[in-house]
C-alpha cells in the first residue's frame, strides 16, 4: 500500500481534506502517516495505522520513509522541507498547496478535469512534484477550461470577488468580529431611518476600535482591492498568478493574455469572478454554451435571468458544494467576439483540496497501487 506523509492536515485546507478523503473512503487504500510541527508525539487522526501518534514534520528520515509527502502548510514549509528532501535523494511524490513550487519546470499544478493530459504526460517523463493551483485560477478554468481547450479565447479579464477564506482562518475570524462591531450600535439605539443606520455603521468602521490586525482595514460592509504583494507593472502578485498559472496548468503555447483585479470581499470561502473573454472568433451563444456544460462533471451553467442568478450563482448558494455555477452569459455590446460570464466556486473545495486529494488517486493508479 502507498505510504502518504500528512502534514499541516490541521490547518483550514487540510482539513477539508481529510473530510473529503473521509467522505471518499480513500483512507482504505493507503497507509496514512500524520506529522506534525507542533504537536509531536499527540493523537493521529482515527486513520493512522501505526499507533496514532504524530511524527515529527522536521524529521526528514521519518519523512522520507513515505513514497507521498502532502503538505497543506504554507510556502514556509515547502521552502524549508522540499529542497533537503531532494538534496538527501528522497526521490517520493510531494504535492503540496503552496505557490513556492509552481512554476518551477519541475513541478506540475494539478487541476485534473482540467488538464488530465498534462499530468499524464509529466508522470510519463517522471515529475514527481505536484502542487495545487491558486484557488481563482483553478475555479476560474474549472468554469470556462472548455473554452481554452477549445482554443477559442484570445484574451480574458477577470474582476475577483474574493473571499475571507482564501487568506486564512484568522481572516474569516476578523470579518466575522468586524460584522459584529458593524451591527452593534444598530442594536443599542435601534432606528428606521436607513441614513442614520448608516452613521452609526460608517462611524463603527472609521473606529480605532474596530479589529483589523489581519486586514489592516475594515473589510466588513466595505472590499480590499488589493491582494498579495505588488508586482511589477502595477499587478499584484494575485493578478500576475491568472496568466503565469492558467497558460501553464493548460499548457497554452503561447501563454494566453489574462488580467484583471482582484478584489476581498467580505464572503466567508467562495470566490467569485466577473469575466470578460475575448473568443478568437464569433461563436454562437448555444455553442459557448454546450462547451461549457460538457467541460467537466462540476460545472453547473445558471440561465441568465434574475431568478436563477440571485438563487444559483452567488456564494451562499455554492459554499460548502463541488459545483462550479457559471451564469450571466451574454455577448457584451463590445462586439460578437466578446463574452460577460459570472462565476462562483468554493475556495476551499475546488481551489484548494479537492485537487490534491484527486491527485493522490491519480498516483494510487500510476504506481499500481
Ligand atoms: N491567494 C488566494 C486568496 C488564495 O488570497 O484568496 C488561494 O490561492
Amino acid at each position: 500500500m502507498l505510504r502518504v506523509g500528512f502534514t499541516g492536515w490541521r490547518g483550514m485546507v487540510g482539513s477539508v481534506l481529510l473530510e473529503r478523503m473521509r467522505e471518499e473512503n480513500d483512507f482504505a487504500g493507503i497507509e496514512p502517516m500524520f506529522f506534525s510541527t507542533s504537536n509531536v508525539g499527540g493523537a493521529a487522526p482515527q486513520e493512522a495505522r501505526d499507533g496514532g501518534a504524530l511524527k515529527d514534520a522536521k524529521n526528514l528520515r521519518e519523512l522520507a520513509s513515505c513514497e507521498v509527502l502532502l503538505s497543506c502548510h504554507g510556502g514556509d514549509y515547502t521552502t524549508e522541507i522540499y529542497g533537503a528532501l531532494r538534496k538527501n535523494g528522497w526521490k517520493g511524490f510531494w504535492m503540496d498547496a503552496a505557490s513556492t513550487l509552481r512554476m518551477s519546470d519541475d513541478a506540475v499544478i494539478v487541476l485534473d478535469p482540467v488538464n488530465a493530459d498534462v499530468i499524464r504526460d509529466g508522470l510519463a517523463r517522471g515529475v514527481r512534484t505536484f502542487t495545487g493551483g491558486n484557488c481563482t485560477v483553478s475555479l476560474m478554468l474549472m468554469a470556462v477550461g472548455g473554452l481554452f481547450r477549445a482554443r477559442l479565447v484570445e484574451w480574458m479579464t477577470t474582476m475577483t470577488y474574493q473571499a475571507a477564506s482564501g487568506a486564512g482562518a484568522a481572516k474569516m475570524m476578523e470579518l466575522v468580529r468586524q460584522m459584529e462591531c458593524l451591527t452593534d450600535p444598530t442594536r443599542a439605539t435601534p432606528s428606521q431611518n436607513a441614513l442614520e443606520v448608516e452613521r452609526m455603521m460608517i462611524e463603527a468602521q472609521r473606529a480605532l476600535s474596530l479589529p483589523t490586525k489581519e486586514f489592516g482595514a475594515p473589510l466588513a460592509g466595505s472590499l480590499l482591492p488589493w491582494i498579495d504583494r505588488d508586482m511589477p507593472g502595477g499587478q499584484t502578485r494575485e493578478e500576475w498568478k491568472g496568466m503565469a498559472e492558467a497558460s501553464k496548468i493548460m499548457g497554452l503555447e503561447p501563454p494566453v493574455p489574462i488580467d484583471g483585479i482582484c478584489v476581498r470581499v467580505g464572503t466567508m470561502r467562495c470566490h467569485s469572478q466577473g469575466l470578460c473573454i475575448k473568443l478568437s472568433k464569433n461563436v454562437p451563444l448555444a455553442d459557448v454554451e454546450q462547451i461549457l456544460s460538457n467541460s467537466n462533471p462540476w460545472v453547473r451553467l445558471i440561465p441568465n435571468e434574475r431568478e436563477s442568478s440571485i438563487r444559483c450563482l452567488t456564494p451562499t448558494a455554492v459554499s460548502g458544494t463541488l459545483n462550479v455555477a457559471i451564469g450571466r452569459l451574454h455577448k457584451l455590446k463590445l462586439g460578437p467576439e466578446f463574452l460577460g460570464a459570472f462565476t462562483v466556486g468554493d475556495q476551499l473545495l475546488w481551489g484548494a483540496a479537492e485537487p490534491l486529494r484527486r491527485m493522490l488517486g491519480i498516483l494510487r493508479e500510476h504506481v499500481g497501487n
